[in-house]
């Protein structure tokens, strides 16, 4: 077996550390000559918690201009408002303060504003509509989880069609992110759970599916596991230690930046399946992980068994063919983050949604997912059913 080809792009500068919200200013002359500048945040976490105003300290000479208001999981409605606002106002460069949906919603925002026609036809993937630029952008990073900070994707909500749509590509990189692990002691329980479990399964997604001959990928990814989980008891109960919250946040950055997906296969059907419960049931994003993969794992079992006994091996400690249990300890320890694993802990609406999943997937002709491109929308039903 030889190592699998693959092409590493990465340009996002990382400025990770306490105190460094000074350097915004520098870091964006680096990339914009200009003095008009947008910052967008979400529904004012960063006004309270004081994050606001020390990257405010850093923008002396600038015009700022802000656009508030992006929500979680971000809304295709509001973020054209932001559009419209960066072609009015000629912005030349915008900062993303906040979480991944801040981040996300940035992206969507600066590439929109450089396309011409129907930004939601690029979202939907209508032939021929693609974003191919972006205005520039950096981010201050508020909740280590998604990996936005250091990747080209994002995923943007439109409520009213209950649609969850994936957008990229290699303009949308943020030119730098700003990372100070302090911002973690800011945020309430539930969302370091998120984030904790967004990361973990960012990693299992690129890491579960069969061997290859790319090692050190699987170490690292390995390695990712183990740190989350010798973590995650001293982060929710102890956020302001900067060791914990530091070794989240970089997990978090390393997860979704590229490095673990040179040269293996993945499998991102447990986030496509998620997506669908997030857009029909507004549950939180990294929750919905937590709730599908478990299932889908005992689905897919004897496609991923080789990796699961590995998995088991080398982060739980666990020996032989331990596939079953390297299941069941990973479902253990999204509920020690206090992470329910089923539908029915977050609503009771659930009847109808296994057929609708089926259904949207066969419409989107996403017939065949997984590592091994047999993941039917049949079994996407049996997975929510047996989720519920
Ligand atoms: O609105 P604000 O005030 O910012 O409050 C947010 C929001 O209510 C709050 N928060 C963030 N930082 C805080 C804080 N509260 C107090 N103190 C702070 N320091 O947390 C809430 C959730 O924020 P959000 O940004 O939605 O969370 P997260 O970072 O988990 O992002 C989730 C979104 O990212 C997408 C998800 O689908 C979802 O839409 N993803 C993006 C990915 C990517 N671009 O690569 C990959 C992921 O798999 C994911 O799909
Ligand atoms: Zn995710």
């Amino acid at each position: 077996m030889k190592i699998n080809n693959f092409d590493y792009y990465n340009p996002t500068k990382v400025v990770f550390g306490t105190d460094i919200y000074g350097r915004t200013a520098d870091l964006i002359k680096e990339h914009y000559t200009g003095n008009k500048v947008l910052i967008t945040y979400g529904g004012g976490s960063i006004k309270e918690n004081g994050i606001f105003q020390d990257v405010m300290a850093s923008l002396n000479g600038f015009e700022v201009l802000e656009f508030s208001g992006i929500e979680a999981n971000p809304e295709f409605t509001t973020l054209m408002r932001a559009v419209e606002l960066v072609r009015q106002e000629n912005i030349g460069f915008v900062l993303a303060v906040g979480g991944g949906s801040v981040i996300d919603g940035t992206k969507f925002i600066v590439s929109a504003a450089n396309y011409n026609g129907d930004p939601w036809d690029v979202l939907v993937r209508k032939e021929g509509c693609v974003f191919t630029s972006a205005i520039p952008f950096g981010t201050v990073l508020t909740l280590p989880a998604t990996g936005s900070e250091m990747n080209s994707g994002a995923v943007i909500s439109r409520s009213e069609l209950k649609e969850k749509r994936t957008m990229g590509g290699p303009f949308a990189f943020p030119k730098f992110s700003l990372l100070d692990p302090k911002v973690v002691a800011t945020l309430p329980k539930r969302q370091i759970a998120n984030g904790i479990t967004d990361a973990y399964m960012h990693t299992l997604e690129q890491y579960l599916t069969y061997p290859t001959a790319n090692l050190l990928q699987e170490r690292i990814a390995e390695g990712i596991l183990a740190t989350l989980i010798e973590i995650s008891q001293n982060v929710l109960t102890n956020p302001g230690d900067e060791k914990a919250a530091g070794n989240l946040m970089w997990c978090a950055t390393m997860a979704l930046n590229g490095t673990l997906r040179a040269g293996v296969v993945y499998d991102w059907s447990t986030h496509m399946i998620g997506h669908e419960l997030t857009a029909l049931f507004g549950i939180d994003h990294a929750r919905t992980l937590a709730i599908i993969a478990p299932n889908l794992f005992e689905v897919k079992i004897e496609n991923k068994r080789e990796k699961l006994n590995q998995y088991g091996q080398r982060v739980f400690g666990l020996n032989g063919n331990c596939a079953e249990q390297a299941i069941q300890k990973t479902r253990e320890f999204f509920e020690s983050l206090d992470i329910p694993t089923s539908i029915s802990a977050y609503t009771s609406d659930y009847a109808d949604a296994p057929e609708i999943i089926r259904q949207r997937f066969v419409e989107r002709n996403w017939l065949a997912m997984g590592e091994r491109v047999d993941l039917t929308p049949d079994e996407a039903k049996s997975i929510v059913e047996k989720a519920i």
